[in-house]
């Protein structure tokens, strides 16, 4: 594996058949060439990945709907317009142009603009589509910088393009248009608000879609809607605010015990395990044993807890805590996509106890 900010070298070890890891504004992406069967075999053999969950194709800036897609919905193109480039994915029915391979067989395609100055460098020098999953094993917490890349991918992945930790920090919103409504399936980078003001109208929710017909037949069985997902090694809990001090309470009387919550929850938890324990320094952003305790503080506003998320989860992993207990944010703006991600990681596991 080689690592680098070579952006001519990532886009000819694409056209080569190979894999490039890549920054994107929302995690890192695990990019092959689209159209090669052969590069997109790969990225699943990488990642560990079940060959019918499909993959995102990232298109350069100004690349026309109407290539990758047909039977485009007027609400596709005024999405496109208006979010991309951005953290939006948009499924819709695909064109002959998509090849099988990055669809896993589907009919439908995940289409997506990435905003990253570095991505669109990279597609734009490119200059066709890159399949790309995020770059991490199957099931585990997306990587948010160059250095989490190369932790879980390391030699399955030929290059690695470095462009500094990722600014949004959770994946892409991913909006189903192929079943003549809107389809929330996956909650993002894009809040709610920002796409049904686009659209004029409420998402559909995806457990109401399979009432709904369209090329994209039965609900798609992607891994980012499985119960468990986006998981660290460690247990996770995830508790409303209120109920976070009594979870600490039970849990840290057999095991060792992390607390990851917003600044104003993980301080008012603090004083109340140890009267008078210095706060302060979770404005450092650094992890603080509190009462026997670790406690890590997330940002309080909702896009600086989604920026900072799965690397906080990285780090306490590498604490070495036997259970994580989350507080769940509000489910405003990104706290939305924040609180999923927290939910994932907390359902039932099929590779840890
Ligand atoms: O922000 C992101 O979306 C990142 C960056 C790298 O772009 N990508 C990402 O990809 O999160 P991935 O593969 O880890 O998650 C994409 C999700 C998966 O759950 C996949 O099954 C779903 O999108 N998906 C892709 N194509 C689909 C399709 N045609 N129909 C339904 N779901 C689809
Ligand atoms: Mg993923």
């Amino acid at each position: 594996m080689q690592r680098g900010t070579d952006i001519s070298r990532a886009a000819s070890i694409l056209a080569a058949g190979g894999l490039v890891a890549f920054p994107t504004e929302t995690v890192y992406g695990l990019g092959a060439d689209a159209a090669s069967a052969a590069a997109v075999a790969r990225v699943f053999a990488a990642k560990g990945r079940p060959r019918a969950h499909p993959l995102i194709v990232h298109l350069p800036a100004g690349a026309r709907l109407d290539d990758w897609a047909v039977d485009v919905p007027d609400v596709a193109s005024r999405l496109a317009t208006a979010a991309w480039p951005g953290p939006l994915t948009l499924i819709l029915t695909k064109s002959a142009r998509v090849s099988d391979a990055a669809t896993g067989g589907a009919p439908t395609v995940g289409l997506r603009v990435p905003a990253h100055p570095v991505a669109q460098a990279l597609l734009a020098a490119f200059g066709g589509g890159i399949a790309a999953p995020s770059a991490n094993r199957f099931g585990a917490v997306s990587p948010t910088t160059a250095d989490h890349v190369a932790a879980d991918l390391g030699d399955d992945v030929d290059y690695i393009l470095d462009g500094g930790p990722c600014d949004v920090g959770v994946e892409s919103t991913i909006v189903d248009l192929s079943r003549g409504a809107a389809v929330l399936l996956r909650p993002g980078g894009l809040p709610r608000s920002a796409i049904e003001e686009i659209i004029g109208g409420p998402l559909v929710a995806a457990d109401a879609a399979g009432l709904l017909g369209g090329a994209g037949g039965p609900a798609p069985s992607a891994p980012g809607t499985l119960a468990s997902h986006y998981a660290p090694d460690a247990l996770v809990l995830a508790v409303p605010p209120g109920e976070l001090h009594d979870a600490v309470m039970i849990e840290r009387a057999t095991r060792a015990v992390a607390v990851l919550a917003p600044y104003s929850v993980a301080a008012a938890l603090a004083a109340q395990l140890q009267p008078g324990a210095p706060v302060d320094p979770f404005r450092t952003g650094g992890a603080t044993l509190v009462g026997g305790v670790l406690i890590l503080p997330l940002p309080d506003d909702d896009a600086g807890m989604a920026r900072a998320l799965y690397g906080a989860l990285r780090d306490l992993d590498a604490a070495n805590v036997d259970v994580v207990i989350a507080a769940l944010p509000p489910a405003v703006g990104l706290g939305e996509a924040v609180g999923d991600r927290l939910r994932r990681a907390a359902g039932p596991r099929r590779r840890h106890p």
